[in-house]
């Protein structure tokens, strides 16, 4: 497989890009592909920088065996170059990521991780909902979409052509 870049982006940057990080780094570990796939994540906005993630969304991975310890940072221009793929958690980042890119190359980099939902989370979900203002099952579905989402793209990236 060629080498990827992987940027997760979301709005605050404390809950589910950096969740996605966290969950991506682990199966990309479980598959010892650390030398091949690079994993970061930042927000659309700057309201958090230099924070560790939201403590709910910290404990909900940590049940599930999975540390978060990203530092809160924002996108960057750099971001839109130096990534291979930069996967926006809702329609929102989507469109500000959008704005925020300097070029036609930029642009096409910029992917929804809704395109990574299996067959049954597709059927009841077209993004990753921002947990935020949630109860503890707003974290719980953000990992739930956030496991599925990122095997079915880290086998994608293993081998290019497989089914979803
Ligand atoms: P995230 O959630 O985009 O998944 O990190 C949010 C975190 C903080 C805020 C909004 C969304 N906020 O407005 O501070």
């Amino acid at each position: 497989m060629t080498p990827k870049k992987i940027l997760f982006v979301c709005l605050g940057n404390i809950c589910r890009s950096p969740a996605a990080e966290g969950v991506m780094r682990s199966l990309v570990e479980e598959a010892r592909l650390e030398n091949m796939i690079e994993i970061d994540s930042a927000g659309t906005g700057r309201y958090h920088i230099g924070e560790l993630p939201d403590r709910r969304m910290r404990m909900a991975a940590r049940r599930r065996g999975i540390e978060l310890t990203h530092h809160c940072r924002q996108v960057e221009t750099d971001d839109f170059s130096r990534f291979d793929l930069i996967v926006a958690m809702d329609e929102s980042n989507y469109r500000n990521l959008r704005e925020m890119s300097p070029s036609v190359d930029g642009d096409r980099r910029i992917v929804r991780m809704s395109e990574w939902f299996g067959t049954s989370n597709r059927r009841m979900h077209s993004y990753v909902p921002d947990p935020y203002y949630e109860g503890a099952e707003g974290f719980e579905l953000v990992l739930d979409l956030l496991q599925d989402a990122c095997q079915n793209l880290l086998n994608e990236l293993i081998q290019p052509h497989s089914e979803k």
